[in-house]
């Protein structure tokens, strides 16, 4: 089954919207392997945002995502990497959607509340950036059969 990683970045855990945004995946039917709180160094954020290195918005975008604790997790389920993309909404909260998480809650570019994995290897190379294979838990949810 498809895993994403997901953050809910330090505007929302400010905001207070740590179990909104849980629960806009936990609703849909997805299920949480791993999930911790963590207040991620320059290193982890040039890292994990590596292929935006040199555009205007970077160094932004790392002095951001560093300035208080975020909510790291991995989320597993069928397509789940595009679905989550999609319950997150467009990038730009004004553009994004209402009902989806950056619609609704979404502040501004800068401060759209939600990261989550762009694709498959996006996904590998996140979770393995941001989890030890331990804090990843499998189980089953009896529910599974009527979600999926
Ligand atoms: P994220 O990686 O944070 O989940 O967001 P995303 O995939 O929707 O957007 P991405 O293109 O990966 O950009 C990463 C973050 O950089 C900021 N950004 N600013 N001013 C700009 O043109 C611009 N473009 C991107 C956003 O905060 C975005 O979430
Ligand atoms: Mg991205």
């Amino acid at each position: 089954m498809e895993r994403t990683f997901v953050m809910v970045k330090p505007d929302a855990v400010q905001r207070g919207l740590i179990g909104e945004i849980i629960k806009r995946l936990e609703i849909k039917g997805f299920k949480l392997l791993g999930l911790k709180m963590i207040r991620i160094n320059e290193e982890l954020a040039r890292r994990h945002y590596a292929e935006h290195e040199g555009k205007p918005f970077f160094e932004e975008l790392v002095s951001f995502i560093t300035s208080g604790p975020a909510v790291a997790m991995v989320w597993e389920g069928n397509n789940v990497i595009a679905s989550v993309r999609s319950l997150m909404g467009d990038t730009d909260p004004v553009k994004a959607a209402p009902g989806t998480i950056r619609g609704d809650l979404g502040a501004s570019m800068s401060r759209n509340v939600i990261h989550g994995s762009d694709g498959p290897e996006a996904a590998e190379r996140e979770i393995n950036l941001f989890f030890k294979e331990t804090e990843i838990l499998e189980y089953e949810k009896t529910l599974n059969s009527w979600i999926f």
